[in-house]
């Protein structure tokens, strides 16, 4: 079905939702997305064992210094294109990162999100460290709900995994985001084999003590040093089986097709759990997304490898909102069917998921 005036692609989906990234900066170093630490060394750098699957030789420096403030979109540019993405039937945006929340003033930025008129769900992703000093203001500016990431109920190994000291900081954003009703408040856990893998009881339990959404996540090859491997994937069978073993789950049907997640409600229906398994069960058909990268690039799939600049449009002296909706309206068309995670002959993105958001 061709809806005019819609975002269609050529194999029928309409693009409803835009997740801009507003800054490539981020306070942690997760090992599944910048593996840039001591941890991330020890615990990727080959073994003579594993031999079959490629793996960088050493963990390297940063790939992809910070980029200056003239590169990355001003406020003014990202709300333009919220505005043109919404008359082109846009209405679901999320803010993430990098670390969303390092960007000075993003309550300004929801506010003026916030304030047109069909945007019907407006959501943030954060780590949760700077989340506790800006909560209210997010909150009166109109933010709808948060997801936040928490791998970790174990302080040490929180550590480990993120590169940073701040579980307890975490937990009290989780528990501040539920009291001013940020909700569905939900949490991202990736799981790695041998990492936080054990973790998994703990985690689901936590989801009935706090009756909020639990989504374990797949591993996903988006890391700054190419570092992942199969063999790092815990599958959503698996985690499922392991979750079947603990609790009574009740299968939730989808709210919306495009939806990643396969969905369990538990814990009397107050708490619940998803499992998001890019890798072992691609969910690209329905997918409905596109991303604004900081520095004003449209990605169509988190997997591309071309991306379309939207900020020379912007900034140019003859920039019309006309050109904009072409422009989006022509990238829209290239989108991916599928990504080729499970080919072969897949190559990795250049870009990491600190400089996609996810
Ligand atoms: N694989 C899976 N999920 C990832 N995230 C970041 N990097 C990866 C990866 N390589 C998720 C984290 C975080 C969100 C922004 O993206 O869960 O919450
Ligand atoms: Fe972790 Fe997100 Fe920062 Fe990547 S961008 S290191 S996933 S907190």
């Amino acid at each position: 079905m061709s809806r005019p005036g819609a975002l269609q692609d050529t194999h029928n989906r309409i693009i409803g939702d835009l997740r801009i990234s507003i800054t490539d900066r981020c306070n942690f170093k997760c090992v599944y997305c910048l593996p840039e630490t001591e941890e991330a060394a020890k615990r990727f750098l080959p073994t003579s064992t594993e031999t079959t699957e490629p793996v960088s030789q050493t963990v390297k420096k940063p790939l992809y210094p910070w980029k200056p403030r003239s590169q990355i979109l001003n406020y003014e540019e990202i709300i333009q294109i919220v505005r043109v993405a919404s008359q082109l039937g846009v209405n679901k945006i999320r803010i993430t990162g990098g670390e969303p929340l390092l960007r000075q003033n993003v309550d300004w930025l929801i506010a003026q999100i916030a304030s047109i008129r069909t945007i019907r769900d407006l959501s943030l992703t954060t780590n949760g460290t700077n989340f506790k000093r800006l909560a209210k203001r997010l909150k009166l500016s109109g933010l709808d709900r948060v997801t936040i990431s928490l791998d970790s109920l174990d302080r040490a190994n929180f550590k480990k995994i993120t590169g940073y000291d701040g579980l307890a900081n975490v937990l009290d954003s989780i528990r501040l985001a539920k009291s001013l009703d940020l909700s569905p408040v939900k949490i991202n856990a990736v799981i790695i084999r041998g990492l936080n893998d054990q973790e998994i009881p703990q985690l689901a339990q936590f989801a009935i003590d706090e009756q909020i959404i639990m989504r374990f996540i797949e591993f996903m090859p988006l890391d700054s040093q190419h570092v992942w491997r199969r063999s790092h994937v815990v599958s959503a069978a698996e985690i499922e089986k392991r979750l079947h073993s603990l609790h009574h789950l009740t299968p939730l049907n989808s709210n919306h097709l495009s939806e990643t997640s396969t969905r369990w409600s538990l814990g009397q229906g107050k708490a619940e759990i998803g499992i998001i398994a890019p890798v072992t069960q691609p969910f690209c058909g329905n997918c409905n997304r596109i991303r604004l990268t900081a520095d004003g690039k449209i990605r169509t799939c988190l997997f591309s490898h071309n991306e379309h600049d939207l900020k020379s449009i912007l900034r140019h002296n003859s920039y019309s909102n006309e050109t904009l909706t072409d422009r989006l309206k022509q990238i829209v068309l290239r989108k991916e069917k599928g990504h080729r995670i499970n080919q072969p002959d897949y190559v990795q993105p250049e870009r990491t998921m600190s400089l996609i958001g996810g």
